[in-house]
Parts: C-alpha cells; structure tokens; sequence
C-alpha cells in the first residue's frame, strides 16, 4: 500500500504539477490542503481541480481568524518589519501553513508532507525548518527543488498529464497574497531599474487616481491589538479587510525593496500592504504616546531582531517565545485611539489619545498653565554637563 502525502495546494500550475509528480516518481497518495488566510479566490475551484489532477482528498482550511489572531497581531505588536520596509505578510503565512500540514498529516496518517517552494527562496527554509520543529517525525519533499524543470518542461508535463494549464498568458510575475500583503516577484522586477508597471499592483490605486478628497480613520487600540474603526468595534479579520480596503482606495502600501534573502542573495520585491502600513505606523503613534523613552529604544531594537527572526523561519523557537514574552509586556498601557489621515498613498498621523498618554500638556505648553519650573533647569544643565566640562579642560578640542 502506497504511503499518503499532504501537499500544501495553491491551484496553481506548479503544486497541480506535484500531485502528478509525487505519485509518479514517489508513489505516495495525495491529500492537498489548500489554506486560506485570505484574499485569495475560489476555494471550491480549486478542491475540484485538486481532485479532477487524482488527489484523493482535497482539504481546505479558513485560517483567517488564526492568521490575524496568533500571527500578524503579535507581529503588530512587536512592530516587525524587516529591513525597516517588509512587514513579512508572506513569512507570516509560512509557520501557520506549516502547522496546518502537521496537523492534517498527523489526522490523515501520512508519513510525508510536500510544498511548491524552489530551492532559491526563504519559503522552503520557513516550512522546512517549522515543519521539523513541530513533527520530526515527518519527510518533507520539496517537488519543484528536486524536478529540475523550466516552466516550458513543467507545462509540457501539464498537458502531459491532462492538467490544466490556464490559457490566458500566465501573469508574469510570482505572486504570493494574504490578509497582511501580496508579494511579487520576477518579470521585468528582476531588473531593479524598472519601474513596477501598473499589472503588479491589485490591491492599491496608482496615487494618481485616487479620490480627490482625504479620508480620516481613528483606529482603536487595546493592548497593542486594533479593535475598532471610527469607534466601531469590529472582529479582526474585518478589522484588517476594512483598513485594507480604505487604505487600498488611497493608494497607500506599495513597497518597492532590494531584499537581503536568507540564502545570501539580494532579490527585488514589491509588496502591497495597505492594511499592513496603516496599522503599523498607527501602533507605533500610539507606542510613541505612551511608552518611555528607553522603552522605545530598546523595543526599536527587540523589534529588529523579531522580524529576522521572522523572516528566517524560526518562529517555532525559544527565542521566538522569549521575544513575544517582551513585547506583550510593553503592550500594558497600549490602549488609545489613533487619528490617520489618508491620501494620494500616504498616510499620516493627525491626532492620538489615550488615558495613559505620557504626553503632559501642562508640562509641554508656552501658554499660561505651564507646571514646567524653569528655574530648576539651569541646575540640571550645571550636572548634566559637568563630564563635557571636564573633559574639555583636560583634553581639549583640537583647533578646526
Ligand atoms: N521575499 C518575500 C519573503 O521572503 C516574499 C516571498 C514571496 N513568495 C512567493 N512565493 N512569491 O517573505
């Protein structure tokens, strides 16, 4: 009897391919699990063509809820953003699909799990690695590292075996999407002069056209956690679908970044965040209310090593728990409401409160009411300049 694998499924041509592949040169049966978090289309579609290709089972998940929830919230939180521009939509994705494969192996006794990264990206290395972390127990085959074929030979073995192919022209680029962002790779990005042509973008509007008129949002806060619109408490997938929207409508959350990979080489992404880069720059808005200023340093820094850590796959880690631990401390009094203006793709910050803002008006102000003695300053200069002083008689400064 021949052994089952799960496959992680797309629909698309390459992970249709695998299901062919994999009974052919590995005789496994295959259970494909098609995961949903969000913004990808039809997934009875693709079950249907999951199964017309001869997997014996085609498992879909809605991880929507988990996604947001375990993932891209702890990750708002923590501020995570690799290279100060990705906010790591895809390598987010990554761990959760991971532990959905274990789970759907472990419910279908399969032995083996499968997935469509090549051997050149960060993909594989997030399943791989997450994938022995929570199952060592379980192979891992990688079809499109092993195959060797060019997209010419992978569509020739398509119709080979009567796998559809999608007739119109394929779109030129790598794309991978959810509720957090869409990432695009190859085509004429490869080439980092280009400028991205209008096709690569489906969730934003050129800043060219969009509306005339700004729009304003107050986003509410609960520790660290968006809980509501305009003052309205929503649930979070709806939360971010909204930003989502709104934010696309202004043409806000195109990325245009040379990448350093994980496997050393530098590649070209342009990723489209709207809800992403809204809801960041507002958590931090807040952070800047109503965290200190050493809590802000050393959590800028925390939040560097958090997002690599991401980015390179070890979220099923110590350090990755260790990490969160920080972070969800700092999250206390993250509680407030942030007011974002959008318009022709950016988004600025235009007011913010909170019951624990640190920011003291009467301390700040040059009106009348100011609480701020300034007698005491000269004092505190005397002090706080006493090393520079003494240094500058022991050691002077050089003449210019
Ligand atoms: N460079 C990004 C990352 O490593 C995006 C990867 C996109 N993946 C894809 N299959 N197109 O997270």
């Amino acid at each position: 009897m021949s052994d089952r694998v799960v496959l992680a499924y797309s629909g698309g041509l390459d992970t249709s391919v695998a299901i062919k592949w994999l009974e052919e040169k590995y005789n496994l049966k295959v259970v494909t699990l098609t995961v949903d978090i969000g913004n990808v289309p039809d997934f009875e579609a693709i079950r249907q063509k999951a199964l017309k290709i001869g997997a014996i089972k085609a498992l879909v998940v809605d991880a929507r809820e988990s996604f947001i929830k375990s993932f891209v919230f702890p990750a708002l939180q923590a501020d995570a953003v690799y290279e100060g521009q990705y906010p790591l939509a895809t390598a987010l994705g990554r761990p959760l699909i991971a532990r959905l494969l274990v789970e759907a192996a472990r419910k279908e006794r399969a032995r083996v799990i499968a997935h469509g990264c090549t051997g050149k990206g960060n993909d594989q290395v997030r399943i791989d690695v997450s994938v022995a972390a929570l199952a060592p127990e379980l192979k891992v085959i990688a079809p499109a590292r092993e195959w060797k074929m060019t997209r010419e030979q992978t569509i020739e073995y398509a119709q080979a075996h009567n796998i559809p192919v999608p007739i119109t022209k394929a779109s030129p680029y790598s794309i991978d999407e959810n509720l957090w962002g869409r990432s695009n790779e190859c085509g004429v990005l490869e080439h980092a002069w280009n400028e991205p042509p209008e096709d690569v973008f489906l969730w934003t509007k050129s800043p060219e056209k969009t509306p005339a008129q700004p729009a304003y949002l107050e986003i509410g806060f609960d520790h660290g956690i968006p809980v509501s619109l305009d003052g309205q408490e929503l649930d979070s997938v709806t939360l971010v679908q909204k930003v989502h929207n709104l934010a696309g409508q202004h043409g806000i959350g195109r990325i245009d970044h040379i990448e350093n990979r994980l496997v050393g080489i530098k590649s070209r992404e342009v990723y489209e965040a709207p809800a992403a880069v809204v809801l960041l720059k507002a958590h931090q808005a807040l952070e800047d209310l109503v965290l200190a200023k050493e809590q802000l340093r050393f959590k800028a820094r925390v939040a560097a090593e958090y997002a690599d850590l991401i980015y390179n796959g070890l979220w099923f880690t110590g350090m990755r728990q260790d990490l969160a631990a920080y972070v969800e401390s700092t999250q206390r009094y993250v509680t407030g409401t942030i007011r974002v203006k959008l318009f022709k793709g950016s988004c600025q910050i235009v007011g913010r409160k909170s019951t624990y803002s640190l920011y003291d008006y009467s301390l700040a102000t040059y009106d009348k009411g100011d609480a701020f003695d300034q007698s005491a300053s000269p004092g505190f200069i005397h002090i706080w300049g006493l090393p520079a002083r003494t240094q500058a008689r022991v050691q002077p400064e050089p003449p210019e």
